[in-house]
């Protein structure tokens, strides 16, 4: 693990973001990206570079069961809204929450991740150390599926919601099987409230009781992180 500890989130950014030009010039075509806080920054670089996304194919981590592509809390509006609709991409991939067959909503999302290995990989991590949203107890092997989310990830993503009764309790994710095969793996990780899982993560037990450990087994990780992330390291 390449552990960066920098000054600030958006010099983390800046960082981020020179690390995945870095990829793309080296051969990087499949992204694989995150939604969420951490890596707001990361693609307000993307947009105000001069990088061509029209080639690149991305795939996106997760998205919320029972909500449409149109509602402004999904992670399709997300990913609109701070990327695509500045860098359009040759093809995006978002789990598709408006469909309630998880069997072919999963089945699908895995065949196309097999048809586009991804290059490099965008994470960030819960506070109780998820990635995308596979919560403690995941099993380390799992592919996309459904997941019940945990009542701290429903409190936490509250805050983008009117009330915590409007967080769905669903969601489609890559499975932490699916989020290793990455050739590179990037994660991000802002603020005070995640020094506890970026610890469990670096120095802590490989466990499924903190998901994010599992990176320690990856042999190209870099954990970008601010001062007070990295409080506890
Ligand atoms: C989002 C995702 C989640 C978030 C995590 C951190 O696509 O998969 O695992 O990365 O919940 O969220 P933020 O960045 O908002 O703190």
């Amino acid at each position: 693990m390449n552990i960066l500890v920098m000054k600030n989130k958006e010099e983390a950014s800046k960082k981020a973001f020179d690390l995945l030009l870095a990829d793309i010039n080296n051969g990087a075509k499949v992204l694989g990206l995150a939604t969420g806080s951490s890596p707001v920054g990361l693609y307000d670089q993307i947009v105000s570079s001069s990088l061509d996304c029209s080639q690149l194919i991305s795939i996106n981590l997760d998205e919320y069961v029972g909500i449409k592509p149109t509602n402004p809390q999904s992670y399709h509006f997300f990913m609109q809204q701070h990327l695509f609709s500045q860098k359009p991409f040759a093809k995006s991939f978002i789990p598709d929450g408006s469909n309630l067959d998880a069997d072919y909503v999963t089945t699908r999302y895995n065949q196309i991740l097999t048809a586009h290995p991804i290059d490099t990989q965008i994470l960030g991590i819960g506070n109780n150390g998820h990635i995308g949203f596979n919560e403690p107890g995941t099993p380390f092997d799992i592919q996309t599926h459904k997941v019940r989310l945990t009542s701290a990830t429903i409190k936490a993503n509250s805050r983008f919601f009117t009330s915590s009764n409007d967080v769905p309790h669903a969601a489609y994710t890559m499975g932490i099987g699916s989020i290793m095969k990455a050739k590179h793996i990037i994660l991000l990780a802002f603020g005070e409230q995640k020094a506890d899982a970026i610890a469990a993560t670096v120095n802590g037990k490989i466990t499924t009781a903190v998901p994010a450990s599992v990176l320690q087994r990856h042999p190209n990780v870099t954990i970008l992180v601010d001062q007070q992330a990295a409080q506890k390291l």
